[in-house]
């Protein structure tokens, strides 16, 4: 299994969404989070004066999956999430161990895969 962690763009949340729907990915975790890349952050005018604005506001997917898929929902993610501005975020990809479904005590990839759509949000 692997474990793909994205930042993105809030307004791509949806999209995103879909594709790991689409793909039969089992659940996500979504968390608010800061962050800056190659451009640390941007400059802000306050009452006149320049200021360092060092991180901005992004959203952090978490998603386990099966390693079979991965390199497909990456290249899906890459593009529901691209605006091709500055800031788009970034795609990284983990090593997962094991995944435990608490409810039935199973274990592996049967518990991170999904047979039909959700259809997250619609
Ligand atoms: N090396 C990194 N490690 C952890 N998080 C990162 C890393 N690079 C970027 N991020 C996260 O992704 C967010 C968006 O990064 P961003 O898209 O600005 O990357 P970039 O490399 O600067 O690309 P671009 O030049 O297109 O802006 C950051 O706010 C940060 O949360
Ligand atoms: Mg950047």
């Amino acid at each position: 299994m692997k474990m793909v962690m994205a930042v993105i763009r809030h307004e791509r949340l949806q999209e995103v969404q879909d594709v790991l729907d689409e793909c039969g990915v089992s659940g996500v975790t979504v968390t608010e989070v800061k962050g800056c890349g190659a451009q640390r952050g941007y400059t802000e005018k306050y009452r006149g004066t320049a200021v360092h604005i060092s991180l901005r506001p992004r959203l952090k997917i978490e998603a386990v999956m099966r390693a079979e898929i991965v390199k497909t929902v990456v290249d899906k993610m890459a593009a529901a999430a691209r605006t091709g501005e500055v800031g788009d975020g970034k795609i990284f990809v983990l090593d997962i161990e094991d995944a435990v479904r608490i409810r039935t005590g199973e274990h592996g990839a049967e518990t991170v895969q999904h047979a039909e759509r959700a259809m997250w949000g619609h």
